[in-house]
């Protein structure tokens, strides 16, 4: 039978005519820093089962890394939420597109977020959560831009505060595109395509 040859993969970053990616926080520096992330709640939260709540999409790579460094019992489950006006006039209009599968009533609760930007997402998501009774609500972000917050809120466990950047990358999207690049990094966008993304 004739071997089947492999094709050499070329690193194609994706990106379309218009739009430059820098690196900011490299995938080794993340992996490293989530792994103290995980021992930093282990030891807060040293004997409780841990259910991780992953909001989708942006946190999935987050979630899964983290997961795998916490050590003791972890389940998860998915959100999934979206939000009106982001960015230009924020409503803080939030809807729920997803509900969870499973009740978290008297667990302990990790939400799992990957970044907090004005904080309208995670205030809306902890109102819902508390209304459901569980045991301890936490929130671990990877990334926290703490210029752009509306909402009163405080992240329990923050992996990295970073400046009012647009960022991709590590499961954040621009367009939908950009989520499997390995880094999170910097996207400007040049004279062909928008001069301005808020
Ligand atoms: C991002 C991120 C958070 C939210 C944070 O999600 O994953 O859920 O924005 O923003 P806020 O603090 O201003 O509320 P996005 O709506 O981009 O969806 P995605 O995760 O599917 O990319």
């Amino acid at each position: 039978m004739p071997k089947k040859r492999k094709r050499a993969v070329k690193e194609k970053p994706g990106h379309r005519p218009g739009e430059a990616v820098h690196v900011l926080i490299p995938n080794a520096r993340l992996k490293q820093r989530i792994k103290q992330m995980a021992r930093e709640i282990r030891r807060d939260l040293p004997d409780d089962p841990l259910h991780l709540i992953g909001v989708l999409k942006g946190s999935v790579f987050f979630l899964s890394d983290l997961a795998q460094q916490l050590g003791g019992e972890v389940s998860f489950d998915f959100i999934a939420v979206s939000s009106y006006g982001k960015g230009t006039d924020s409503t803080g209009e939030v809807k729920l597109i997803k509900d969870l599968d499973v009740s978290i009533e008297g667990r302990t609760v990790l939400i799992v977020e990957d970044i907090l930007d004005t904080g309208l997402t995670l205030k809306y998501l902890l109102l819902l959560f508390e209304e459901r009774h569980p045991k301890h609500l936490r929130i671990a972000v990877l990334l926290d831009k703490i210029e752009r917050r509306i909402a009163d809120l405080k992240a329990d466990y923050v992996g990295f505060v970073i400046p009012n950047e647009f960022v991709v990358g590590y499961g954040l999207d621009y367009d939908e595109r950009y989520r499997n690049l390995p880094d999170v990094s910097v996207l400007r966008l040049g004279p062909r395509g928008k001069t301005k993304i808020e």
